[in-house]
């Protein structure tokens, strides 16, 4: 499975599944589950309502609706609260649920976010070290492509190093 990190709005991929970081309520908000739905159009939040909301961890999977994107994976990561209330196995829990998902749907590519590092506050080397380990600890379930979008240069910078480190 390749692993790559890139710099661009998630919304302009054409990937079998972009992931969406979300809320527990599924109805949308800023940043990038913002983007997502303005992008995607109303559909996308007609289905969303119908799973009733997610909880922290895990992720449900919706069409893509107006996007180049086949589908949409929503995940809810956990808020930063310091790093001792469960946020490492609950950011990794939304990475394994995102590839289990996309291995179940027998999808090849998808991108995700920096979930959890925007208005949740997770620090970004902590959680892009717990993006990568989970995601390449998933190879092998038929995914072919993971795409890390980062949208802004340090993110990008973070990922890179780490992979860089692992290549
Ligand atoms: N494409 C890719 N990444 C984006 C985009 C975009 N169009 N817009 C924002 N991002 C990045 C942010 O810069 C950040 O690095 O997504 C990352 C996640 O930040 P948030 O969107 O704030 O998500 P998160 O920190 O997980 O907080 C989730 O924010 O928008 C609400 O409804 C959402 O309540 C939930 C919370």
């Amino acid at each position: 499975m390749l692993l790559k990190a890139i710099r661009a709005d998630i919304t302009t991929l054409a990937v079998d599944a972009i992931v969406n970081a979300a809320n527990t309520s599924l109805l949308g908000g800023g940043g990038v589950d913002g983007a997502i739905h303005r992008a995607a159009g109303p559909g996308l939040l007609q289905e969303c309502r119908e799973w009733g909301g997610c909880p922290t961890g895990e992720a449900r999977m919706t069409k893509g609706y107006r996007l180049p994107a086949r589908f949409v994976i929503h995940a809810v990561g956990p808020v930063w609260r310091g790093g001792t209330h469960g946020e490492p196995e609950l950011l990794a829990s939304c990475y394994r649920r995102c590839m289990e998902l996309a291995t179940e749907h027998k999808l090849r590519s998808i991108a995700f976010p920096c979930i959890s590092t925007g208005v949740y506050g997770y620090p970004i080397e902590a959680a892009a070290e717990i993006a990568i380990g989970t995601v390449r600890a998933a190879a092998g379930g038929g995914v072919q492509e993971a795409t890390f979008c980062c949208f802004s240069a340090g993110d990008l910078a973070a990922y890179l190093r780490l992979l860089n480190k692992i290549a």
